[in-house]
C-alpha cells in the first residue's frame, strides 16, 4: 500500500452542498489543517456521492459545488502537495466496500440514526434508501483507507459510533482480528457546534433558510462584521464566569465562536470579556473573525478562476486515494473468500 509512512491516517469528508460556513471552519476545516502540520497522513474528500442522497443538484451543479468545495479547502490552508485531496465518486472501491457493510450492519443500528430521522422528517417512506445507508457509506469511506483518526464536528458523532461497530463486526464475523481499524473520532475545541446566529438552539447550517443565521467561508469581510453586529443576543452584559453562560444560548455561542477562532478557551475569553456589553463584544469578535476569515473570499476566487487546475488536483488526489483504497478491498473480498480469477 502506498504512502504508509506515518503512524496515524486521518480522514474526513465534507459534502459539496454549497457554501461552506463558520460551523464547518472551526468544527471541521481548521482541525484538518492544523493535522497536516501533525506526524499524520491526511485524506480529506469530498463527498459527492453523499450529496445527491436528498436530492439531485444537476449535472453542471455538482461539478461546480466540488470544485468550491475543494477551493475552500485550499483557501483554508490544505495543501496538496501534503494532504490527499480528491472527490469521493472517483474512487470505486469506497461503494464497493459499502455494499459489504450493507450486509454487515443491522436494521436495528440504522434505524437508531438520529440524521436520518432529522432529515427524513415526517415522510420518511419518500426518503432515499441512499439517505438511511448514508452513514454506511461514511463507514466505508473512512474504512477504505484503513484510517485512524477522523476529525470531524460534534453533530457526526453518533456515525462515527457506528464506523467502529462495523470494523469490530466484520472482523469478527469473518475471523479477520484487528483487519479494519477501530477508527478515533477528532471531536475538539471549543466550537464543534457552532449555532446560528439568529437562534442559539439551532446548528449552524448551510441550509438555514435565513443567510443571516450563518457566515459563509465566501462571505467579505463587510459581510462578516454585519452579520456579527446583527447577531441576536440578549440585554445582559457577559458574565464573569462560564457558569453564567448557562441559560444564554446565544451568549455562549458567541463566545464559543471567539474562543475557537483566537485558539483560547471559553474560560480565557470570560476572563478578558466577562463584565462588557455586546456593545463592545461584538466589534471585537468581528475583528477577530474578518482578521482569521476575511482572506479566505478572495483566495477561493483566485482559486475557482483556473478549474483545470482544481479538476488535475483532484484528479491527482484520487489517483494517490486509490493506491491506498484498492489494495484495501481486493484483501477485503479475500478475507471474505470471493473467488478472484482475472
Ligand atoms: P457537512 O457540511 O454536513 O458535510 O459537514 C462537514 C463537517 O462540518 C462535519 O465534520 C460536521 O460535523 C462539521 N459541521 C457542520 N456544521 C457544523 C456546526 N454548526 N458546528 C460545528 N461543526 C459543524
Ligand atoms: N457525513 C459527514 C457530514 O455530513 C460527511 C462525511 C462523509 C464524512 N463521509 C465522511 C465525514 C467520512 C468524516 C468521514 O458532515
Amino acid at each position: 500500500m502506498a504512502e504508509t509512512a506515518h503512524t496515524r491516517r486521518v480522514f474526513s469528508g465534507v459534502q459539496p452542498t454549497g457554501n461552506l460556513t463558520l460551523g464547518n471552519y472551526l468544527g471541521a476545516v481548521k482541525r484538518f489543517v492544523e493535522m497536516q502540520k501533525e506526524d499524520c497522513e491526511t485524506i480529506y474528500c469530498m463527498v459527492d456521492l453523499h450529496a445527491v442522497t436528498a436530492s439531485w443538484p444537476g449535472r453542471e451543479a455538482i461539478k461546480d459545488a466540488t470544485r468550491e468545495l475543494a477551493a475552500a479547502f485550499i483557501a483554508c490552508g490544505l495543501d496538496p502537495a501534503k494532504s490527499i485531496l480528491f472527490n469521493q465518486s472517483q474512487v470505486a472501491s469506497t461503494t464497493q466496500l459499502a455494499w459489504v457493510f450493507n450486509c454487515t450492519a443491522r436494521l436495528g443500528w440504522m434505524n437508531r440514526m438520529t440524521q436520518f430521522k432529522d432529515k427524513a422528517g415526517k415522510n420518511a417512506e419518500a426518503a432515499s434508501v441512499g439517505l438511511y445507508t448514508y452513514p454506511v457509506l461514511m463507514a466505508a469511506d473512512i474504512l477504505v483507507y484503513h484510517a485512524t483518526h477522523v476529525p470531524v464536528g460534534e453533530d457526526q458523532r453518533q456515525h462515527l459510533e457506528l464506523t467502529r461497530d462495523i470494523a469490530i463486526k466484520f472482523n469478527n464475523d469473518y475471523d479477520a482480528p484487528g483487519f479494519f481499524p477501530v477508527t478515533e473520532p477528532i471531536i475538539e475545541g471549543a466550537a464543534t457546534r457552532v449555532m446560528s446566529l439568529r437562534d442559539g438552539t439551532k446548528k449552524m447550517s448551510k441550509s438555514d433558510p435565513s443567510d443571516m443565521s450563518r457566515i459563509n467561508l465566501t462571505d467579505d469581510a463587510d459581510t462578516i462584521a454585519k452579520k456579527i453586529r446583527k447577531a441576536k443576543t440578549d440585554p445582559e452584559p457577559l458574565p464573569e464566569t462560564l457558569e453564567g453562560l448557562e441559560d444564554r444560548p446565544e451568549a455562549r455561542n458567541l463566545v464559543n465562536i471567539y474562543a475557537g477562532l483566537a485558539e483560547i478557551s471559553p474560560e480565557a475569553v470570560i476572563a478578558e470579556h466577562g463584565g462588557s456589553q455586546f456593545g463592545s463584544f461584538k466589534p471585537a469578535l468581528a475583528e477577530l473573525a474578518v482578521e482569521k476569515l476575511g482572506h479566505i473570499s478572495a483566495e477561493m476566487t483566485k482559486l475557482m478562476a483556473d478549474k483545470a487546475e482544481i479538476d488535475r488536483i483532484l484528479g491527482d488526489g484520487a489517483d494517490r486515494a486509490a493506491a491506498i483504497a484498492d489494495p484495501i478491498l481486493e484483501k477485503t473480498y479475500d478475507i471474505m473468500g470471493f473467488l478472484r480469477s482475472r
